[in-house]
This record gives structure tokens, sequence and C-alpha cells, in this order.
């Protein structure tokens, strides 16, 4: 494995695997590595002949400043978990690297970034099309992977690729969660031990309210879902959105789309967590 810093260096390496045939598969990551990652980087490795892990904190996508400090960073750490799967390049670049002037562009999604995340977090959809065509462009990869935990994020980034025109498949892989399903994510090690303790309450709603989906309609799928974390003293649901899985727009009936995912942000104290769950598909 080979941590290379600049763009130089990882387009050297890449255009000569790229030589010899060898297919790239890529995962964009902000660092702060889990599980989940790892699970990325393993089906990258299935799929792929050679692995490349972008690990860049992007500034972009922000739209809250404490958030973007207090993010977690342990390149050491995440260097060492990566050492034990098939990885080839860490791409660890500075901000000046993946930014040597401002980016300008705004993108435009639609219906897409006005629910949900896009609606409570303004800007973040358009700093993440930023960051990852850019990291597309620089390494150049034939597939990247995405967690489907961050389902609306996937649906942007697929957007994005369409309109760019960018020849890279999108892969999405299943959400890998803890033993108490708490779904996995760089943000849980910032819970303090009760928020950690009471967090698992989120998943375990959701995966619950699929047995009661026959027979109840969609608000009061909903309601039950946001009462029941709600009374959590540690939780606090900012949202919590049944919509199609394909345009993200909010459905009314269980019969409005053949797929449909029920999509949650909940605060626990200042940590902000999401999930979701299919209920049909
Ligand atoms: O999901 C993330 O970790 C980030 O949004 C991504 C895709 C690496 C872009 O910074």
């Amino acid at each position: 494995m080979q941590v290379v810093n600049t763009v130089e260096k990882l387009q050297q390496q890449i255009s000569e695997a790229k030589k010899s045939g060898l297919k790239v598969g890529f995962v964009p990551t902000m660092g702060a590595l889990h599980n989940g990652h790892v699970s990325l980087v393993k089906k990258a490795a299935n799929e792929s002949d050679l692995v490349v892990v972008s690990i860049f904190v992007n500034p972009t996508q922000f739209n809250n400043s404490k958030d973007l400090e207090r993010y977690p960073r342990d390149l050491k750490t995440d260097l060492e978990a990566l050492s034990k799967v098939k990885c080839d390049f860490v791409f660890a670049p500075s901000v000046d690297e993946v930014y040597p002037e401002e980016d300008n562009r705004q993108f435009n999604f639609g219906d897409l970034e006005t629910v949900m995340e896009g609606k409570y977090r303004p800007g973040h959809f358009n700093g993440v099309a930023q960051v990852v065509s850019r990291l597309f462009r620089m390494v150049t990869p034939d597939k990247a992977f995405f967690g489907l935990k961050d389902f609306q994020q996937l649906a942007i980034i697929r957007a994005m690729t369409r309109q760019l025109n960018l020849p890279v498949e999108i892969v999405p892989c299943d959400t890998i969660r803890e033993k108490d399903g708490l779904a996995m994510s760089s943000r849980n090690m910032l819970l303090s031990d009760a928020q950690r303790k009471n967090a698992p309450l989120i998943a375990r709603t959701l995966f619950e309210s699929c047995n009661f989906v026959a027979g109840t309609s969609v608000q009061g799928v909903k309601k039950k879902v946001v009462d029941t974390i709600n009374t959590d003293a540690e939780l606090d649901v900012e949202y919590f959105e049944i919509v199609d899985g394909y345009t993200l727009q909010t459905v009314d009936n269980w019969d409005e789309s053949d797929y449909i995912v029920g999509c949650i942000a909940v605060f626990a104290g200042e940590i902000r967590l999401i999930d979701n769950v299919t209920y049909k598909l």
C-alpha cells in the first residue's frame, strides 16, 4: 500500500496500471474509517484490480463550521486499518491540492436536493458533487463504491455522474451495522456513553416499523417512528420522510411507487445521525 499526497504522483501510478489493462476501483472517504468503510474497500477489491481509497475531509460540503472542526481525523489509525485489506493506493491530498482555485460550480439536482439532507444542510450536496467530481477526474476510476446509509448522497452522485458524463460505474453497498443495529458512521465515535447506549433505538424503530406497514397508513408509520424515537431523552428526530426511492419525493400511500424508503436524521445532542430502511423494492 502506497500513500500519495499529490495528483501528479497519483496519476503517474494510475496511468501505469491502466496501460496494463488494470481496472481501478475507488472508495472516496473523509477518513475516521470504520468497518463500513472497510467493507467498501473489500467490495472494491473483489470487483477491481487496483484499489484506491481517498482520505480527504472536504470543507465545501460542511454547512456548519463547528461540524467541520470537530470532524474526527486520525490518518495513522486509518492507514493501519487499510493496511489489513487490499488497498493499493491511499490518496490523502491537502485542501490546496484538491482546490488549487475556489470551486464556484453550482450544480442543479432539481428536486433531488431540495428534500431531507438537502433541505436541512443547504449547500451540502453541492460540496459533495464538487469534491466527488474532482476526485473522479483525479483518480479516473472504472467503478466507485458508496454506502447506502447515505441514501440521498448516492442519488446525487449518480445524477452528477450522469450530468458530467463521467465514465464511472457507481456501485451501491449495503449499510454495515454495529451488533446492536446502529448504522456505522464516523460520527458514532463522538457520541457520549449515554447517547451511544440509546442510539440503536433509531435502527430498531426503523426495522420494527416494517412490521406495521401492512394495515397502517404512510402518515401513521411516520408518526409512530417519530414518536417512538422522540420518547428517548437522548434523541431528537430532525426529519423522517417516507419517499420514492428513485425520486426521493415523499409518498402519501404505499401503492405510489415500487421502491419506497424511510429516511431519517436524528440529533443525539449535537451529533447528527442518519439512517434509512427499505419498505418496498
Ligand atoms: O460520504 C462521505 O464520506 C463523503 O461525503 C464523500 C463521498 C467522501 C465526499 O467527501
